[in-house]
């Protein structure tokens, strides 16, 4: 049984803010259990539809979601990554041990010209993550000459042999990754002279800008941002955070992907807003360093990351995606949209088959998770001009924590119209929300939204639209200066206002 709230709030058209950068709805892909090596590559002898290897599906339905960047080979997995094993004839490409995730076999089938083809198949721009930890100035600095140089170069020229004529563009180079944890177990000054000194060497000279990117800290850690700043600051573009949302706060147990109870559902939501405090935090600090905003923060890792799904292996980290991880996806952008001032790219992890995936594959057949169609729903917000939203919600309660009811983000579109993505975080209670547009008349609204009966509703190849997007239809509803909506339980809504 469901019972309803009231809730006001105001999009305030009348104050436009910055651009809600498109690389803000960023994808991360791993080599890391069968987020590539099934997930996107089967190889062209495939019974699968590919192209050169690329499962057709896969690209088929990234492509509708207009993914405009994309960040590879990792995570842990780009401080061991030696990018010469992934180049040349595949069948005499060495086969290594995967040590970051579970010991596999990495037969690197899928290397640097495979993920180029990709990311261009998919329409994104390649965000390339190099390798501190285990690697060298001088291997980074080959890297990005083999890919970008126009040159008379043997690199060049070994990159023409291997197929690829004309050099690719590499507009985003990460320098290493958790170099606290996974990336080297470096303390942040001692990070902050090795970003010198490969930034020195790496990523200059082949004629095409390069955004160099520091690998940043652990969200709660305020203190890496600020010796970064403080030593590298002139040095770099940007920086990252990672911020992930595991329901019990125990990366021991986390918690499982279904059947989990309302106590489960109110953590998760409150561990996926403290994103809000934690880019506040890494924020303020780059506001002391850099007043004028030259240097963008990236959340190029956040997502749910729970307990693996009974029966997988651990290191592959596959978690089954419902409702709970389409209602994380919209908060944590409509939070991200709220910033739009400094971050400037972020990237849900991961891709597909791994932790908060877009899609799922199972051999032959795939399924798009409810995080997708979020992503999907949220597309209009890329690129739109942030707008901020007035919200008196009342807050839900649960034990002895609280979150708001409601969550919402606007925009304003190219084309003027007035976008607005809205969270209702209830799991049992309808909310009638009445929006007033600032500034604006209205004369058409439109709007689509995602629910599910239960608080752990998944997609699966049994039931692959069983949480699905619908039109708002009399939900939705036109005023004078706003519009009324009555969103269900446990939903997300985006709604185009003109
Ligand atoms: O996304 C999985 C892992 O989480 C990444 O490899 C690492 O950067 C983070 O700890």
């Amino acid at each position: 049984m469901t019972s309803s709230s009231g809730v006001g709030l105001i999009v305030r058209a009348d104050a436009p803010g910055a651009t809600i950068e498109r690389n803000v709805h960023g994808q991360f892909v791993e080599h890391l259990g069968s987020g590539v090596y099934g997930g996107i590559w089967v190889g062209e002898d495939s019974a699968i539809p590919n192209t050169h290897g690329i499962r057709a599906d896969v690209v088929e339905a990234l492509r509708r979601l207009h993914v405009p960047v994309i960040r590879w080979p990792g995570g842990c997995f780009a401080d061991r990554y030696h990018w010469r094993d992934g180049v040349g004839r595949r069948a005499a490409r060495p086969r290594r041990v995967n040590a970051s995730w579970g010991g596999v076999i990495e037969t690197n089938a899928f290397g640097s010209h495979e993920f180029m083809e990709f990311a261009e198949l998919i329409g994104a721009a390649p965000y390339v993550n190099g390798n501190v930890g285990s690697g060298s100035p001088q291997e980074m600095a080959e890297w990005v000459e083999y890919l970008t140089s126009d040159a008379d170069s043997e690199l060049a020229d070994l990159r023409r042999r291997n197929g690829r004529h004309m050099p690719w563009a590499v507009p985003y180079l990460g320098f290493g990754n958790e170099p606290w944890g996974c990336g080297g177990s470096m303390r942040a000054a001692a990070y902050a002279d090795e970003f010198r000194r490969f930034a020195t060497f790496v990523g200059t000279g082949h004629g095409s800008t390069i955004c160099r990117i520091a690998a940043g800290a652990d969200g709660e850690d305020p203190g890496w941002t600020e010796t970064l700043m403080a030593d590298a600051g002139p040095q770099l573009d940007a920086l990252t955070v990672h911020h992930y949302t595991m329901p019990t706060g125990s990366s021991k147990r986390k918690g499982a992907a279904t059947g989990f109870g309302e106590a489960e559902w109110i953590s998760t939501m409150s561990r996926c807003l403290r994103i809000d405090e934690v880019i506040r935090n890494h924020a303020a600090i780059l506001d002391r360093f850099d007043p004028a905003k030259r240097v963008a923060l990236i959340v190029d890792e956040w997502g749910t990351w729970y307990d693996p799904d009974p029966g997988t292996d651990p290191a592959a980290l596959r978690q089954q995606n419902g409702i709970r991880d389409a209602l994380v996806a919209a908060v944590t952008l409509n939070v991200l949209h709220g910033h739009a001032d400094r971050v400037r790219m972020a990237n849900i992890a991961q891709l597909v088959n791994v932790l908060q995936a877009m899609i799922l594959t199972d051999g032959d057949r795939i399924v798009l998770t409810p995080t997708y169609h979020v992503f999907e729903m949220y597309r209009p917000f890329q690129g739109a001009t942030s707008v901020p939203v007035e919200l008196e919600a009342p807050g839900y309660a649960l034990g002895d924590r609280t979150v708001p009811s409601l969550h919402a983000s606007a925009a304003i579109d190219g084309r003027g119209r007035r976008i607005l993505g809205v969270v209702n975080l209830l799991p049992f209670t309808t909310a009638e929300v009445s929006a007033r547009i600032a500034g604006a008349r209205v004369t058409r609204a439109t709007g689509r939204v995602l629910t599910a009966d239960e608080m752990d509703a998944v997609n699966d190849v049994e039931r692959p639209d069983a949480v699905s997007p619908l039109p708002l239809g009399t939900a939705l509803r036109m005023r004078p200066g706003g519009v009324d909506l009555e969103l269900p339980p446990k939903s997300v809504a985006v709604v185009q206002i003109e």
